[in-house]
């Protein structure tokens, strides 16, 4: 059995990994950051000053408040957290230049990978290899055989694997799965959900980032910003879906990928439903950002959810306590008492935050590592995503629908399906409204 601090080790030093300094800062009772690597040796260089820096911030705060402690209890248990905080501190945070190096010399127990979706299998495998636990970044893997090796490989490993998508873990939404794994809704009938994000053009989508791209993303609205609705959804559907038929495609935004996904979907359970995504939906305060439903015979749930950064943190960068909140209710034609009943099922799932920080979900992975309970949802869930957007892009490219799961020698399977009527990103960036001209692309 491991045991605390486990030995951390950073892979990718990009966008996120700013937040995941901060998650890690405030997480060093459980785990401390001992190596970072990236492909860019400035940006390993960076994290790792960037965590020593932080690792002695949280220290001088942690005795500023043993020093103002009005108990003994408070002044003890503050001085414990100076003197781990200090201990994270004094690692000398090794640098590399890929995950290999890191994965070979690093000494780590468990690698938290932040790279970009194409990458994922290679350092979970090799992570795997060495009894590695893994942490990876969302979504889990750019293909269904990738998804299906890495849980291979973790299963006989016998490693915790965990894929990011924090907004599983609120209340609201935990509140939510309960209801419908109840019973309670009665026969589900129809399960909608909707994702209504803007990305603008510029500066999002441009010239050498991966955004966009096949080769970097993988998949966009449905896939890469999708998983944040999606995964959750199919977390409290709970039934998979069997059968896909979807329009897929770049309507306005000028990548290789999709802005907008429209399908219709029918569930093992004989429901039917509708996954919308898009990218193109300007803010307007009368559009939900992220929104499902579920209709049952008895009953039904919405449930809309928000991502919210404090106004005033309370730590020093403030990242950590960003997070997922989802409001969820319930409605009877039928029976008004049903509505008590299903609301009544929050007590079941009161440990669960009403907002799920980005720090709790590592926080709760790094339990499960230390002996503490599983996550509370399995990886068949985005698992499950993955092979979701494999079918809708396979669907948009056969023109009808789509049975899941997919064939082993199915294109869509693999990462060699896609869309083929996609659109290069432009080498100077159209106006943010995309009046550059259109390339035809069939019906
Ligand atoms: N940037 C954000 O605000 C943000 C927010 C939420 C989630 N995410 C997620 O985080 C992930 C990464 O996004 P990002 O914006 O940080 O990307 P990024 O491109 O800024 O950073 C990824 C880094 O990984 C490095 N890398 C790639 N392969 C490597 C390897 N084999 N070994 C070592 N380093 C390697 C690259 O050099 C790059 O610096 C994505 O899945 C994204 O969805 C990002």
């Amino acid at each position: 059995m491991a045991t605390a601090p486990l030995n951390i080790g950073i892979v990718g030093c990009g966008g996120i990994s700013r937040m995941y300094t901060d998650i890690y800062v405030g997480l060093h009772e459980l785990a401390q950051v001992v190596a970072v690597a990236d492909l860019a040796p400035e940006l390993a260089r960076d994290r790792a000053a960037g965590l020593t820096a932080g690792y002695q911030a949280e220290a001088a705060r942690a005795r500023a408040q043993a020093a103002g402690a009005r108990s003994q209890d408070e002044r003890a248990a503050a001085t414990a957290l100076a003197a781990s905080a200090d201990a994270a501190a004094a690692n000398d945070i090794q640098t590399f230049g890929h995950h290999r190096e890191l994965l070979a010399e690093g000494g780590v127990d468990a690698m938290v990978l932040l790279t970009a979706p194409s990458v994922r299998g290679g350092p979970t495998l090799d992570a795997a290899a060495q009894g590695v636990h893994v942490f990876t970044q969302g979504p889990m893997a750019r293909s269904v055989a990738e998804a299906d090796e890495m849980l291979a490989a973790a299963a006989a490993a016998g490693i915790e694997l965990h894929v990011q998508v924090g907004s599983r873990y609120s209340r609201g939404m935990r509140h939510a799965q309960r209801a419908a794994a109840s019973g309670l809704l009665g026969q589900m009938a129809l399960a909608r959900v909707d994702l209504n994000l803007f990305r603008p053009q510029s500066p999002y989508f441009r010239a050498s980032h991966w955004h966009g791209t096949w080769e970097g993303e993988g998949g966009t609205s449905v896939f890469h910003h999708g998983r944040y609705i999606i995964d959750p959804f199919l977390f409290v559907v709970g039934s998979p879906i069997v059968e896909v038929t979807s329009y897929a495609g770049a309507m306005l935004r000028h990548i290789e990928t999709d802005d907008l996904t429209l399908s219709l979907v029918r569930f093992a359970n004989g429901a039917r439903g509708v996954v919308s995504s898009s990218l193109l939906h300007h803010t307007n305060p009368l559009t939900p950002t992220y929104r499902f439903e579920v209709i049952g015979s008895e009953a039904s749930m919405v449930v809309q959810q928000e991502y919210t950064h404090p106004e005033v943190p309370t730590v020093m960068l403030g990242s950590r306590e960003n997070g997922w909140q989802a409001t969820v209710r319930f409605g009877s034609n039928h029976d008004p008492a049903l509505v008590q009943r299903l609301e009544a099922l929050e007590a079941e799932v009161a440990d669960a935050p009403i907002r799920a920080t980005e720090e709790y979900q590592s926080r709760i992975w790094l339990e499960s590592i230390l002996g503490g309970p599983p996550t509370p949802a399995p990886l068949r869930v985005p698992h499950h995503h993955v092979e979701l957007t494999r079918a809708v892009y396979k669907s948009q490219e056969t023109g009808g629908p789509v049975s899941l799961p997919l064939a082993k020698d199915d294109p869509f399977y693999g990462f060699d399906g896609r869309l083929t009527h996609g659109r290069t990103i432009p080498a100077t960036d159209p106006p943010p409204s995309g009046e550059v001209p259109r390339r035809t692309r069939p019906a």
